[in-house]
C-alpha cells in the first residue's frame, strides 16, 4: 500500500513539473507570429498569434544586422536585440539574437538574461568574456568565476541566469553575435538596477548590503545609469 501511495505521488508529482518550468514553453504549432493587442484583456504566455493564413515571410525576417550599434555611450558597447519585440516570427519558438559592438576597451557590462543561456560567437577582436556561479551551498565557499580571452571565431556559453561581462581589450573595434534560449531573454544590467532603479533603493539598504559609506551609494545613485541594449 505504502509503495503504491508512493508512486501516485510520484505521477502526481512529475505531471505537475511542467508548469513549474522557467524557460519558454514548447511551441504548440508550426509557429504563431506576434500581433500588438495591448487592448485585449486576454493574458497569454508570450503574444497573441496571427492569423495564419495572414503570414508573410516578412514576419520571420530582419535586415540590418550588418551595421555596427552605436557604441558612443560610457561603457563603449551597445546591443543591437533580434527578439520577439524586433522579429514577430520568434513568438513561441523559444530562441533569439543580438549583435554586440564594442568600441576599444568598451565594456557589456555584468548583467543577467534571467530567461536564457547565450551562446556567443566572436567576429572581431579580443574579448575578456566571465560568468559567476549563483551562491554555493555552502556558506563558507565563494562564487566561483569562469574567464576566458576569446578571438575571432571562438565560442563561449553563459548559462541561463548567471552574471557575465564580455570586455574588449583590444586597440580596434569588436563584434560578437549571439544566440539566446529564448524569445524574450530579458536584461538585468547589475549597476543599473541596483543603483539607477526608479524611484532609488533606499541607501539604508544599499550601505549594508554593499558594506560601504552611505557616501559611496551616494555617489553610485546620482551617476546616468543608461541601458545599452
Ligand atoms: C551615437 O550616439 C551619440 C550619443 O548618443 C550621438 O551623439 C551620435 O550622434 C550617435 N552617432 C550616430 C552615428 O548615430
Amino acid at each position: 500500500m505504502k509503495i503504491i501511495f508512493g508512486f501516485l505521488a510520484t505521477i502526481l508529482i512529475v505531471s505537475l513539473a511542467p508548469f513549474s518550468y522557467a524557460s519558454d514553453p514548447s511551441p504548440l504549432q508550426d509557429f504563431c507570429v506576434a500581433v500588438s493587442d495591448s487592448a485585449s484583456a486576454v493574458f497569454v504566455n508570450g503574444k497573441f498569434c496571427k492569423n495564419p493564413n495572414m503570414v508573410v515571410a516578412d514576419d520571420f525576417f530582419l535586415p540590418g544586422l550588418n551595421k555596427p550599434g552605436n557604441t558612443s555611450n560610457a561603457v563603449g558597447s551597445r546591443v543591437t536585440p533580434v527578439n520577439v519585440n524586433q522579429l514577430p516570427g520568434l513568438n513561441t519558438l523559444g530562441i533569439s539574437a543580438v549583435r554586440i559592438d564594442y568600441a576599444p576597451y568598451g565594456l557589456n557590462p555584468p548583467h543577467t538574461h534571467p530567461r536564457a543561456t547565450e551562446i556567443l560567437v566572436v567576429l572581431e577582436g579580443t574579448l575578456y568574456v566571465g560568468f559567476v556561479t549563483s551562491n554555493p551551498a555552502n556558506p563558507a565557499m565563494k562564487n566561483k568565476l569562469f574567464t576566458k580571452y576569446l578571438n575571432p571565431g571562438d565560442v563561449f556559453v553563459f548559462p541561463e541566469g548567471l552574471i557575465h561581462f564580455q570586455f574588449n581589450v583590444g586597440k580596434t573595434n569588436a563584434v560578437a553575435f549571439a544566440g539566446l534560449s529564448s524569445q524574450n531573454p530579458g536584461v538585468i544590467t547589475i549597476a543599473n538596477a541596483v543603483f539607477g532603479s526608479d524611484p532609488p533603493i533606499n541607501p539604508v539598504v544599499l550601505t549594508k548590503a554593499f558594506q560601504v559609506e552611505k557616501n559611496v551609494i551616494d555617489y553610485l545613485q546620482a551617476q546616468f545609469w543608461s541601458n545599452i541594449g
